[in-house]
């Protein structure tokens, strides 16, 4: 699920070892799609949001909010959650004025903060992680504040190499210094439980199709904050937050996609309770389990292997990791993976500036993402593959020429 721009569709096939046997029914009769029905049904009472009281809003906002851990009024539906919000926040911004941005993130919570800087002839500072571990420390973070710093951008997970920040360790040095804290948790968000106020994000941006669901930008932040931000918008667009921030009519049926994902993510709660949020919140813990535990698998095979780098090394990871083989280019082993029907696709995913950081130029590696619905059996194919082609990069039984296209057996399920 986890490959940034080409994801796999799950198939309906069994998943044994799944964090839940619901995950076995992610078909179109399954549950999800009964889900999508009754929310169509009551995508039919909407209105424009601007015309609406809060509680009439689309329940698949309320929901969203809700399990991200924030409230009704304090999430946004954006169509650039980055870009549409640094311009509206840079509006304050001044010469002399400090934006923290680091190398460990995508370039999509990077380059909207540089361009919003320089319009505002604000100063540009990096915080830089360390390439040998991994880590992005709260220390690094510390080193580049000011009593001018004015925002941090910092990711709540690399989609590059997995790397988890101490969010909440560096929202207190950042709140220290009198700043604000914007956390990319687009990555993040796929893997693990959230709640945006025990991390100490003042903004919180998320786009559901990591999560099963569509593609549009979310982001989550405390209405007083809202209050203070005035985005550009057409002058009979409503003042009111936090429907001054989106623009026109909401997209309804990515608002009804993204309320089936939420309902599909908490109807894997290993002990349902009835309370969504809470639901959810067991149904991530038990995925965020049942992913580290392939991720081990798979990490104490690949480390084992000749030539192969591992680059996800910090100590609080998602199940990212990143590879380069020696020799070899990363782009082979994704092509030779296609045709065992595995979808490890090798690049930077964007992650441009740690993907240079760590030395690798703009080619990044090959990275494996796990889903929910990935298992031992998807594992095992991955090794063996993995296993055929450093056996080939080491001049052993090297496959013919049948195995660099990228014509596949089978659909690659993403890996
Ligand atoms: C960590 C991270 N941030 C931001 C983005 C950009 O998200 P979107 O493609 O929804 O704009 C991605 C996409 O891969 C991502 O992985």
């Amino acid at each position: 699920m986890d490959t940034g721009t080409d994801e796999t569709a799950p198939t309906a096939s069994a998943r044994p070892n799944c964090p839940s046997p619901r995950l076995n029914q992610i078909a179109p009769s399954g549950p999800g799609a009964s889900t999508i029905g009754r929310l169509w049904a009551s995508g039919r009472l909407i209105r424009r949001p601007a015309a609406l009281p809060a509680r009439r809003r689309l329940p698949a906002a309320r929901l969203l909010q809700r399990n991200l851990g924030v409230s009704f009024r304090e999430a946004l539906w954006l169509e650039d959650w980055a870009f549409d919000f640094s311009r509206a926040l840079a509006k304050t911004w001044r010469p002399g004025d400090e934006v923290v941005v680091t190398r460990l993130d995508h370039d999509a919570n990077v380059r909207p903060w540089v361009y919003a800087a320089e319009a505002a002839g604000a100063t540009l500072r990096w915080a830089e992680f360390d390439p040998a571990t991994g880590e992005l420390s709260p220390q690094a973070v510390a080193a580049v504040l000011s009593d001018r710093t004015r925002l941090v951008a910092l990711t709540g997970a690399s989609n590059l190499i997995g790397t988890r920040p101490d969010v909440r360790a560096v929202s207190d040095l950042v709140h220290a210094a009198g700043g604000l804290l914007y956390v990319d948790g687009v990555h993040l968000t796929a893997h693990v439980p959230i709640d945006i106020g025990a991390l100490g994000a003042d903004f919180f941006g998320c786009s559901p199709y990591k999560f099963l669901g569509p593609h549009c930008g979310v982001v989550g932040a405390r209405p007083d904050l809202l209050e203070q931000v005035h985005p550009d918008k057409l002058l009979p667009a409503t003042e009111v937050v936090p429907e001054r921030f989106e623009f026109g009519t909401l997209p309804y049926e990515l608002l009804a996609g993204t309320t089936a994902a939420i309902d599909f993510l908490a109807g894997l709660a290993p002990s349902p309770s009835g309370d969504r949020r809470q639901d959810l919140a067991g149904a991530m813990t038990a995925i965020e389990e049942h992913e580290d535990r392939l991720r081990d698998r798979i990490e104490q095979h690949v480390r084992a292997l000749p030539g192969v780098t591992v680059w996800s090394r910090a100590a609080r990871r998602t199940p990212t990791l990143l590879l380069t083989f020696d020799g070899r280019d990363a782009a082979d082993a994704y092509r030779h993976l296609a045709t065992l029907g595995v979808n490890a696709p090798a690049g930077s995913f964007y992650a441009l500036e740690a993907s240079r950081w760590l030395g690798l130029g703009d080619d990044g590696g090959l990275r494996i993402g796990l889903a929910p619905y990935n298992n031992d059996d998807d594992a095992d194919r991955l090794l063996d593959g993995l296993d055929q082609f450093t056996r080939a990069s080491q001049g052993v039984g090297r496959p013919g020429s049948s195995w660099a296209g990228v014509m596949t057996r089978t659909q690659p399920r993403s890996l």
